[in-house]
């Protein structure tokens, strides 16, 4: 018998004592039970971190759609698979079941087809939270395409690199879509990007707003009238368990973004497993995460983790303030959510907001409340845990990142003890460590460290697209036999994780993951721009916001600041989007260096965040123009 469900704290223990000391046999048993495959795997797992190299139920056979709708159609087919809430609370919702879904997903791979897509073609999916999303997703699976989901506020130029890295030869986008009171021209965006990229051959747009939009003769077609005519029916493709599923692009520190590539088998066990363990989901409830699909979150545990254990999971279109801050929990309400799971920087911005929202609502029905995607402080936790959940929902801070493709550290509710601030406990089969900076594990506890994982897990991304020499140098290369996070963490006495942020020049604002790089090199395309360096710092709701350091050419020194400040901005968001705009622009006449003309970013951060004392500052000596530093603190904000 396999572990699948972990219902109390002995219980964990014991299952995690089993997966480390064989987590061969322990993902065995659990695939074996739990799954539908066409052909079993000839060995559990190879690996090798120097290469590296990482192989999950090696030579097995499956399609992961064929696990998240097929085998569920005979016992619960009507059941509600997706509750889509649009935007607009005037419009009504929809709840398609699982028969509806995979009929819907057949038409939508058919429709793929036709336009000559197959295995391990490219799509790209730039679309809003609407369900043609998850539709799209899944009917790139059953056919073997590898889906890139493009999150639908990246800019066209952001857009453009992404279709181009990874050569997709379509994209599905929609005409527009509905984020609050706006409407943003999502196909007017693909088109720009298409004049920058050549690589797509057709387009096919969902209807879902009522605006104008051009149409590429050949290239551009509206997909509802090929999905009336095509038929329900869509074998599977049967792939192998290491057959590329999909690509998620998420920020690096340098250069452009990192296309994670994930795989079929390893993918879907973990991400099944975890959602089942992380929310306690049991067969009636309804679930809510409210990230977007164009993240790792959408992907594992709005899309593939409840599908993969037959749950109703909704997918919300709007935004938490409209038509006003009480939107949140009135879709709890509506929908009687069970487990709702939602990011840091968001409860951050509604307990700032009246209480009336929250009480007025009946969120009686909760049982399990999740936070993902960046550190919670401990303010924002007490407010959830008291007003959200009432003191009486377990929370789950659960860590992970893109490139893990599931939760790694997190409570398992009504089994760990939760503590505010601390992820707690690693989930079975994933072994974690703190190192120095010497590079030699730490062993003790209560005390901080880089983290790292020491054994592979089923889902962990393997491969950068592309650049598999980008991928070991990023992850594999800093400690010996080890996975790097980036991240740095706290252990506490018992062995609890606490993650206290990224160790490298990636910034997490509202929860988003930016690199410092991507965005100097937008900043520095500005004519008037020689030179810029950006940090984060603290700020009440996004948790970080960035600041930049701006060194003007001699031609930008006599404009104006303000307008300057705001083309800055302007060229970020052209270049990235609005998530990367700058909260803080100063602009100066030099940056602090090293010797060997590295930016000494760590003195920008005290800086930004006003710990400008001596002491905060350090040694200051060693640089190349140690006198920039007090000019700067003079003119900072
Ligand atoms: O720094 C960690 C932070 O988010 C990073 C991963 O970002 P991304 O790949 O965009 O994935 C986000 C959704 C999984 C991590 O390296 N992070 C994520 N979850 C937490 C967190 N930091 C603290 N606590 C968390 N629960």
């Amino acid at each position: 018998m396999s572990n699948y469900h972990i219902k109390h704290l002995e219980e964990y223990f014991q299952v995690y004592r089993k997966s480390v000391h064989n987590p061969e046999l322990y993902w065995a048993e659990i695939a074996e039970e739990h799954f539908l495959w066409r052909k079993k795997w000839d060995q559990v797992l190879h690996w090798d971190f120097n290469k590296p190299e990482i192989i999950w139920f090696q030579n097995a056979k499956l399609n992961i759609t064929e696990n998240c709708l097929d085998r569920h159609l005979s016992i619960r087919g009507d059941k509600t698979a997706i509750i889509f809430e649009p935007n607009n609370p005037e419009e009504k919702a929809d709840y398609i079941t699982y028969n509806q879904l995979h009929k819907r997903v057949c038409k939508m791979a058919n429709v793929l087809k036709d336009q000559g897509i197959g295995k391990g073609d490219r799509v790209c999916l730039y679309l809003p939270m609407i369900p043609e999303l998850a539709v799209a997703v899944l009917a790139c699976a059953r056919i073997g395409a590898i889906h890139s989901v493009v999150f639908a506020g990246f800019s066209a130029t952001a857009l453009a690199t992404r279709i181009e890295d990874c050569q997709a030869k379509l994209v599905i986008t929609s005409d527009g879509s509905y984020r609050g009171a706006k409407t943003i021209p999502l196909k007017k965006i693909v088109d720009e990007a298409l004049e920058k990229s050549k690589v797509v051959k057709t387009v096919l747009v969902v209807k879902r707003v009522d605006i104008e939009i051009n149409f590429k003769a050949k290239r551009d077609q509206w997909i509802q009238p090929l999905l009336d005519k095509a038929s329900p029916k869509c074998p599977i493709e049967i792939m192998d368990a290491e057959d590329p599923l999909f690509i998620l692009y998420t920020s690096g520190s340098t250069g452009k973004p990192k296309g994670m590539l994930h795989t079929t088998a390893g993918y879907m066990v973990y991400t099944a497993f975890t959602f089942k363990n992380v929310f306690q989901y049991q067969e009636e409830d309804v679930y809510w995460c409210t990230a977007d699909i164009g993240w790792i979150t959408g992907h594992s545990y709005i899309v593939y983790g409840p599908l993969l254990n037959g749950a109703t999971t909704l997918m919300f279109e709007g935004v938490p303030s409209y038509p006003d801050y009480s939107r949140f929990w009135e879709i709890v309400e509506k929908h009687k959510v069970n487990q709702f799971y939602t990011a840091p920087t968001a409860i951050r911005a509604l307990a700032k907001e009246n209480l009336d929202f929250v009480k007025s609502r009946d969120l009686s029905s909760l049982k399990v409340l999740g936070t993902v995607g960046e550190p919670i402080n401990e303010e924002a936790w007490h407010w959830y845990n008291d007003h959200v959940g009432n003191k009486n929902c377990p929370i789950v801070d659960t860590w992970w990142q893109t490139e893990t493709g599931g939760i790694l550290i997190s409570p398992v509710p009504f089994s760990t003890p939760t503590k505010p601030t601390y992820a707690t406990l690693p989930l079975p089969g994933i072994q974690p460590a703190l190192v120095d900076e010497n590079a030699n594990e730490i062993h003790q506890n209560q005390i901080n460290g880089n983290l790292c994982i020491k054994f592979p897990w089923p889902s962990v991304a393997r491969s950068i697209w592309g650049n598999h020499q980008r991928y070991k140098d990023t992850y594999f290369s800093a400690y010996k036999n080890m996975y790097f996070t980036g991240d740095g963490a706290f252990r506490d006495e018992v062995g609890y994780y606490r993650i206290t942020g990224r160790v490298d020049d990636v910034i997490i604002v509202s929860g988003h993951n930016l690199g410092t790089a991507p965005i100097e090199d937008a900043i520095n395309e500005h004519p008037a721009v020689a030179e810029s360096a950006i940090v984060g710092f603290p700020h009440d709701i996004k948790g970080n916001a960035l600041y930049g350091f701006v060194i003007l050419k001699e031609t930008g020194q006599m404009r104006d600041r303000d307008n300057l400040s705001a083309e800055v901005n302007q060229q970020i968001t052209e270049r990235i989007g609005p998530i990367a705009k700058l909260d803080k622009i100063q602009f100066v006449s030099g940056l602090p260096k090293t010797r060997s003309g590295k930016i000494m970013r760590r003195i920008l951060r005290k800086i930004a965040g006003k710990q400008t004392t001596e002491k905060d500052l350090g040694d200051t000596s060693t640089l190349l123009n140690p006198d920039i530093v007090q000019e700067i603190i003079e003119e900072s904000y």
